[in-house]
C-alpha cells in the first residue's frame, strides 16, 4: 500500500490548537491569516511575536491526539507512506503508535515550523522547542546575536514561497508511482499546491478521502467525505486500511 496523508491545522484542534479559520481562529480580535503575513511583521513585529509565542507555548504543553498516532500507525503500516503538513506544530513528530514514530525523512513541514526562530536578514537561525530564548529581545523582538537585524519565525507566511527543499521532496513522492490512497484531513485547502499534490499522487486510480466535520473541499476531484472530526474518522479509516496487515 502507497499512502500520502495531508493535513491541516483540523487534525490539531482536537489537541486544542486553534484553527486559523472558523470558529475560535480569531486571537484578541485579530485574524490569524492577516498576522501570519510579512505586511503584519513591518507594522506590529512585537504583537506578532505575542502571537507567536502564546502558539508555541501551547504547542509545547498540547499532546498529539488520536487523528495524530492513527496517522503514526498508517506510516508503520503502509509499504511507502510520505506525510505533507501545513501545520507548524510538532504532533506529528512526538504522535506515537506502540512506540513507532513516523521517521523524518517521511514527513515534510511544508509551512515550516514554529519553533523556529530566523534572522530576517542572513542566514542565523536557532531552534526554540523547549523554551524561547528571551535573551537579545528589543520591544519583544528577538535579535540576530550575529548581524542585529529582527528575528522572525521560521515559517512561511502567506505569500512567501515554499522552501525548494520541501517541494523537491513532496514531487519526488507524488511523481514516482501513483497511490493507493490520498487522505486529506482538517484543511480548507486554501493553496493551489495542495491540490496539485493530491491530484499528482492520486493519479487515475487512487482514492481521495477527505476527513473533514465541516466542509468538503475536493469535491471537485471526487474525494470521498468523511464527514467527522479527525480523532474519530481517521482512526477507524486507518484501521479499514491496515486491517489485513494487522488482523
Ligand atoms: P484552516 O484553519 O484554514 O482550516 C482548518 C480546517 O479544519 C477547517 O476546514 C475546519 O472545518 C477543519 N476542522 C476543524 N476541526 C476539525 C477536526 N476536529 N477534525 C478535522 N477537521 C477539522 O487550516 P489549514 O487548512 O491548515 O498557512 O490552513 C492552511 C494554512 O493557512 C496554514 O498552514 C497557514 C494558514 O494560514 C500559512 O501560515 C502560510
Amino acid at each position: 500500500m502507497r499512502v500520502l496523508v495531508v493535513t491541516g491545522a483540523g487534525i490539531s484542534a482536537e489537541s486544542g490548537i486553534p484553527t486559523f479559520r472558523g470558529t475560535g481562529g480569531y486571537w484578541r480580535n485579530l485574524d490569524p491569516t492577516k498576522l501570519a503575513t510579512q505586511s503584519a511583521f513591518d507594522s506590529d513585529p512585537e504583537i506578532v511575536w505575542q502571537w507567536y509565542r502564546e502558539r508555541r507555548d501551547m504547542i509545547r504543553r498540547a499532546e498529539p491526539n488520536e487523528a495524530h498516532r492513527a496517522v503514526a500507525k498508517l506510516s508503520a503500516a503502509a509499504d511507502e507512506f510520505f506525510l505533507l503538513t501545513q501545520n507548524v506544530d510538532d504532533l506529528h513528530d512526538r504522535a506515537d503508535w506502540n512506540g513507532y514514530r513516523i521517521p523524518e525523512d517521511q514527513i515534510a513541514h511544508v509551512h515550516g515550523d514554529i519553533f523556529t526562530t530566523k534572522c530576517e536578514r542572513g542566514d542565523y537561525t536557532r531552534l526554540e522547542s523547549t523554551d524561547d530564548d528571551l535573551k537579545n529581545v528589543r520591544n519583544g523582538v528577538p535579535m540576530c546575536p550575529t548581524c542585529g537585524a529582527r528575528m522572525r519565525p521560521g515559517v512561511v507566511w502567506f505569500g512567501e514561497g515554499l522552501d525548494p527543499r520541501i517541494v523537491a521532496r513532496a514531487d519526488n513522492f507524488v511523481r514516482a508511482r501513483p497511490c493507493d490512497a490520498v487522505i486529506v484531513v482538517g484543511t480548507t485547502v486554501a493553496f493551489d499546491y495542495i491540490v496539485h499534490w493530491t491530484r499528482l499522487a492520486a493519479g487515475r486510480r487512487g482514492r481521495i478521502i477527505e476527513i473533514n466535520p465541516d466542509d468538503q473541499f475536493l469535491g471537485a476531484l471526487n474525494a470521498e467525505w468523511v464527514r467527522e472530526p479527525a480523532a474519530k474518522g481517521l482512526p477507524r479509516l486507518v484501521d479499514e486500511l491496515t486491517s489485513r496487515r494487522y488482523s
